[in-house]
C-alpha cells in the first residue's frame, strides 16, 4: 500500500507530509486470508530451512507480538500446530516494538541455562488490524510482516553469537502508546466498538521524544556489554519505526548512516518484526556475513527498550 492509495479510503494525507515526517513510502498489509501466525509460519519455515532445522527439533517457540490472533490461547500455540513442532514449549512474549528483542534475550536465557537447546523466535505482527483506519496520525505509520530466526547454543569457542543484551521498561508512560479499552479491565462492548477505544490511540511527539532518548540509551548500554564503541560495529539494524528516530540513534551512537539498515520505507513500521525482517534482508543481500557485528536497537509501546549486539 503506497502513501498515495490512502486517498481512495478517504484518510486526508500526503506522500509529502507521510515521507517528510517518517521516511516511509510503502507499507505491506496483510490479505484477509493472512494472520499474525500463518506471516509467522512462513518467516519460521524460512528460517528453519536456512539454519538446517526441522520443526521437531524445536525446543521452544518465542513469539513475539502486539497484534495476537485471538485473546487466548496465544498465537505461538497455534504457529506450534501449523509447523507441528510438536516437543516445543510455546508461548507469546508482549513487549510492543521491542518484543522480538526481548524474546531473544529470553530464548538465551533458556538455552544458558540447560532448559533447552533450539528455540525459533519469531515477531509477527498483523498491524492492519489494530490501528484505527479512520485515524490518520496513526494509520499511516504501521505495516504487516514476520521475520523469524533459529537461535541454538554457540559452540565455537571464538567471540560470535550475542555479545551483550539490554532490555528496559518504563510502565509510567503506557498511555502515550496504548489501546485504552477491550481487555479485560474494560471488556470488548458495543460502546467500546462505537468510541473505537480498542484501536492503537498514540501521543506522536511524546513517542517521538522517547523514543530518541530510550534508543540512544539501548545503543550506549549495548556497546558498554560488548566492550566496542560504535565505529567498531560494521551495521545498525534499529527499529523501523521512523526515519528521524533511526538517524537521531546513529547519530548519538557515532555510527554513520552508511552503516544503518533502513527498509522503513518500503515497509513502515511493523513493529516486533521489524528488525528480523531487516535481518533477513541484509543476509539475503549479503550485506552482512561470517565475522560481521551487528547492533540492534529497538523502542516501543510499554514504554519498552532494548538493545543486542551480535557477531555472525
Ligand atoms: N497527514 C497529514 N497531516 C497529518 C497526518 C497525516 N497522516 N497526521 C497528523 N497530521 C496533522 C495533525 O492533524 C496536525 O495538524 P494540526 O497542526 O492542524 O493539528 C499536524 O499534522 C501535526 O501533527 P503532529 O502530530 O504534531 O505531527 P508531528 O510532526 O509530531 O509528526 C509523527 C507526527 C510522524 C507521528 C511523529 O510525532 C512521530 O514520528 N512520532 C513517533 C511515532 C512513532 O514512531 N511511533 C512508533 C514508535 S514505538 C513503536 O514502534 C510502537
Amino acid at each position: 500500500m503506497t502513501n498515495a492509495d490512502f486517498a481512495s479510503i478517504g484518510i486526508e494525507t500526503s506522500d509529502e507530509w507521510i515521507v517528510e515526517r517518517t521516511g516511509i513510502k510503502e507499507r505491506r498489509i496483510a490479505q484477509a486470508g493472512d494472520s499474525t501466525c500463518s506471516m509467522a509460519a512462513d518467516a519460521a519455515r524460512k528460517a528453519m530451512a536456512r539454519a538446517g532445522v526441522q520443526s521437531g527439533e524445536l525446543d521452544a517457540i518465542v513469539l513475539s507480538t502486539a497484534s495476537p490472533d485471538r485473546l487466548l490461547p496465544s498465537t505461538a500455540v497455534d504457529l506450534q500446530a501449523t509447523l507441528g513442532a510438536s516437543r516445543a514449549a510455546a508461548f507469546d512474549l508482549s513487549a510492543a516494538c521491542s518484543g522480538w528483542l526481548y524474546g531473544m534475550t529470553v530464548a538465551e536465557g533458556m538455552i544458558s541455562s540447560g532448559v533447552i537447546e533450539t528455540a525459533l523466535v519469531v515477531g509477527s505482527e498483523k498491524m492492519s488490524a489494530i490501528i484505527d483506519w479512520q485515524d490518520r496520525s496513526t494509520c499511516v505509520l504501521f505495516g504487516d510482516g514476520a521475520g523469524a530466526v533459529i537461535l541454538q547454543r554457540n559452540k565455537n569457542k571464538e567471540r560470535t553469537g550475542i555479545l551483550s543484551t539490554f532490555v528496559r521498561s518504563d510502565g509510567t508512560l503506557a498511555n502515550l502508546l496504548y489501546r485504552p479499552e477491550g481487555g479485560a479491565s474494560v471488556p470488548f462492548s458495543a460502546a467500546v466498538l462505537e468510541d473505537r477505544t480498542h484501536f492503537v490511540k498514540m501521543a506522536g511527539r511524546e513517542v517521538f521524544k522517547h523514543a530518541v532518548r530510550s534508543m540512544s540509551e539501548a545503543a550506549d548500554r549495548a556497546l558498554d556489554g560488548a566492550k566496542l564503541t560504535g565505529t567498531e560495529i560494521d551495521l545498525l539494524i534499529p527499529h523501523q519505526a521512523n526515519l528521524r528516530i533511526i538517524e537521531a540513534t546513529a547519530k548519538h551512537a557515532s555510527i554513520s548512516m552508511d552503516k544503518v539498515y533502513v527498509n522503513v520505507d518500503r515497509y513502515g513500521n511493523t513493529s516486533s518484526a521489524s528488525i528480523p525482517i531487516a535481518l533477513d534482508e541484509v543476509i539475503e543481500k549479503k550485506i552482512v556475513g561470517p565475522g560481521s557485528t551487528v547492533m540492534m536497537v529497538a523502542f516501543g509501546a510499554g514504554f519498552t527498550w532494548a538493545s543486542m549486539i551480535v557477531r555472525l
